[in-house]
């Protein structure tokens, strides 16, 4: 049995990645719709950027275009770090594709209303305005889920700001609605993605797919850039979701009770996580803490050369 997922996505270069991967996992994964949200770049063009992705190659999934800013906090990009579309380094062309005329709330609350209790996975890779968005408009849909695995937060680490990650920080209300929800959460943050690197003998086995696919895969962890945020290479926060959903047998982590700093202060989007349980509060999450990078991207390197 394939598992049913839904992937939320900011594109973004490392979202990119995991959207590939999703793609090329057909055989496992069956994607049932990417939905955009506003995040590294507005919401317009991360639509574009998924149908981009989904263009180049050569298997494709239905597109939403979703929330146009966060539930509460005015929208924060991120094109000092991507690039103005979002996608630097890709070499894409315009998409050819459109996106669905449904809003991706809506797609996610009647994919969801139309499943079996348990049989859809989440994964979200932007601030998860939409998740919250879908949860509090149908908080029917939570049983449907079978888990939550996403990218975003971190522990004791920041990236936008000394205490948050970016997903959390612009819509830390959505992170907050998301982890009070009850479902089952597989949190990626930052103290774990940030180890997903690709080496430079890494990027060029990418290219040596000779698939544009490939060539936009390279050339997006090759690209200089602007500001790294503090990180060493390309890390690829965002393909560990859907490399957790293929190989979890590459990764270890600990049931934790998480909580999300709302307020707009210094704290704003801070994810805690209670790692030795000094709150004794009931765990929220399973919070992902060790990674096999090196047969993490070999194995990714493999299975999107299937891809044109
Ligand atoms: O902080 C990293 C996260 O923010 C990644 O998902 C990246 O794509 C951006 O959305
Ligand atoms: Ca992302």
């Amino acid at each position: 049995m394939r598992e049913k997922i839904i992937i939320d996505t900011d594109p973004g270069q490392d979202d990119a990645v995991a959207i590939f991967l999703a793609l090329a996992a057909g055989d496992r994964l069956e994607t049932l719709g990417v939905c955009a949200v506003a995040g590294n770049v507005p919401v317009v063009q991360t639509t574009e950027n998924a149908l981009r992705i989904m263009d180049v190659a050569g298997r494709r999934a239905p597109v939403y275009k979703g929330a146009e800013r966060p539930l509460i906090y005015a929208l924060e990009t991120a094109e000092f770090v991507c690039g103005l579309d979002g996608m630097d380094g890709a070499g894409l062309p315009g998409a050819v594709s459109a996106p669905e005329t449904e809003h991706a709330v809506d797609f996610l609350i009647r994919t969801l209303r139309g499943s079996d209790d348990g049989s859809v996975t989440l994964c979200p890779l932007g601030p998860l305005t939409n998740i919250a968005l879908a949860m509090r408009l149908a908080p029917d849909i939570k049983p449907k889920v079978k888990r939550i695995v996403l990218m975003g937060g971190a522990m004791n680490l920041g990236n936008i700001t000394p205490a948050a990650e970016f997903n959390f920080y612009v819509d830390p209300h959505a992170a907050a609605v998301v982890f009070d929800a009850g479902v089952p959460i597989v949190m990626f943050g930052l103290n774990v993605t940030l180890r997903a690197i690709c080496s430079h003998e890494q990027i060029a086995r990418f290219a040596a797919a000779g698939t544009a696919t490939g060539r936009a895969i390279s050339g997006m962890l090759a690209r200089p850039r602007s500001s790294s945020l503090g990180s060493v290479g390309h890390p690829i926060h965002d393909m560990c979701v859907i490399a957790y959903l293929l190989w979890p047998e590459l990764f270890g982590g600990r049931d934790c009770f998480v909580q999300i700093e709302m307020g707009d202060g210094s704290l704003r989007g801070r994810s805690t996580v209670d790692w030795n349980n000094r709150l004794k509060k009931p765990a929220n999450a399973l919070v992902i803490d060790t990674i096999d990078a090196e047969s993490l991207l070999n194995r990714v390197i493999e299975t999107t050369s299937s891809l044109s």
